[in-house]
């Protein structure tokens, strides 16, 4: 079999940083396990900016969509923030999002053991804690058209859309379904039936599912401000949540805030399987985003980074055993007490983005003997 090949996007801010540590542990997998994959490096948000003039440019765009798996880091700076709607950093992102159709967001909340006490909820109420979010993420409210600015009698609106299909909405339910047998065997539909018409057919769609197809596992329905409630109140009462773009870009970083830091959060984006590769569109990235605030300073946290590129293992390579092996080593580098500043501890020891992954990959020398 051909090489996997793996297009690599650092993007702007921690972006570099934390790639670049994730690829001394990828160089760790090359060496001591058999991954062997083939690397592209693309630019994409300020970088392609700067040099291009466009947050991704079509031959950009192009060779990312002949790659098997996209890891990406962050797009985004506070200083584009003036430059017109479509030369804006993360309209890279969603133009990639968008022509890749990645339709599925999985955005996991787990807690580490190590890392209890870094929530602020109460230990008992998130111990243990290990949801997954599936966000419907190519349409609703961030893309459906009418979508707009007008001036109607001397008065400016804006609005937008949030439309779903059918088809739209029982691809999304399937990604969650599946997830859902892999899991906990539980699913929590999320919407607003009680007040928008998208929500009473999305509801609709996804009991229908469950009937036809959703054998054995359990299911529920829930409106999504009550789930906002329930999830800093009850987390563990969930095991996979099914929601729109809208809902689910709240209640993913909600969730988030469970386990304690965001750069801690990784995530996974799926589309359909490309018929020319037989392999399923697939784009990672770190939940958080570029963090101008402490870009360039050595002391981001590399771990989402890191989880991101795992989640790429397991599901876009099949990779179970490597992914689960990068995941264990997480969980036993944050058990030596070294800590990045956004999680530290009392009794931690504080590092930096290299001392963070060294932990790592000791971590993988000990567990690989
Ligand atoms: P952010 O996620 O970049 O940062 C929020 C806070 O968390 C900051 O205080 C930051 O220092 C901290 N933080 C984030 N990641 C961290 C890590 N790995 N280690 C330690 N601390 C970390 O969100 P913010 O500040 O709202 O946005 C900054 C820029 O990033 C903006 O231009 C925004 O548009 C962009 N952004 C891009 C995303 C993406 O590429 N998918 C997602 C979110 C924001
Ligand atoms: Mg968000």
């Amino acid at each position: 079999m051909s090489n996997r090949k793996i297009m690599i996007m650092p993007g702007d801010g921690i972006g570099p940083e934390v790639m670049a540590a994730t690829m001394k542990v990828a160089d760790w997998l090359a060496k001591h396990r058999s991954f062997s994959f083939d690397t592209m490096h693309g630019l994409c948000g300020g970088v392609s900016y700067e040099k291009h003039g466009v947050p991704l440019t079509d031959e950009t765009m192009a060779d990312a969509m002949a790659c098997d798996a996209i890891l990406f880091g962050a797009a985004g700076d506070h200083r584009y923030d003036n430059l017109p709607f479509e030369l804006k950093p993360e309209r890279g992102l969603l133009r990639m999002r968008k022509e890749l159709d990645l339709y599925a967001n999985l955005r996991p909340a787990i807690v580490f053991p190590p890392l209890v006490s870094s929530s602020t909820l109460k230990e008992d109420v998130i111990s243990g804690l290990d949801i997954m979010i599936v966000r419907e993420l190519t349409g609703g409210t961030y893309f459906a058209e009418p979508r707009g600015r007008e001036e109607r009698d001397g008065v400016v609106y804006a609005y937008d859309t949030n439309l779903y299909s059918v088809p739209e909405i029982e691809r999304i339910g399937r990604v969650a379904f599946d997830l859902a047998r892999k899991r906990g065997q539980k699913i929590t539909s999320v919407e607003k039936a009680n007040v928008m018409h998208s929500g009473v057919l999305w509801r609709e769609v996804m009991t229908a599912l469950h009937a036809a197809e959703g054998d054995g596992l359990e299911y529920e329905n829930m409106y999504a401000d009550n789930c906002a409630m329930q999830l800093v109140r009850q987390p563990k009462q969930f095991d996979v949540i099914v929601t729109d773009n809208l809902f689910g870009d709240l209640l993913s970083d909600c969730a988030a805030m469970l386990t304690g830091s965001l750069g801690m959060l990784p995530s996974a984006s799926l589309g359909d399987i490309d018929p020319a590769t037989g392999v399923r569109r697939s784009f990672y990235e770190p939940v958080h985003g570029s963090a101008p605030d402490i870009a360039g300073k050595g002391i981001a946290n590399p771990l989402a980074q890191l989880l991101s590129f795992a989640m790429m293992l397991r599901y876009s390579f099949d990779m179970g055993e490597d992914a689960d092996l990068v995941e264990k080593a997480v969980e036993k580098a944050l058990e030596s007490g070294k800590r990045t500043g956004d999680i530290m501890s009392p009794g931690a020891t504080e590092t930096g983005t290299d001392g963070m992954v060294a932990e790592v990959i000791d971590a993988l020398d000990h567990l690989a003997r």
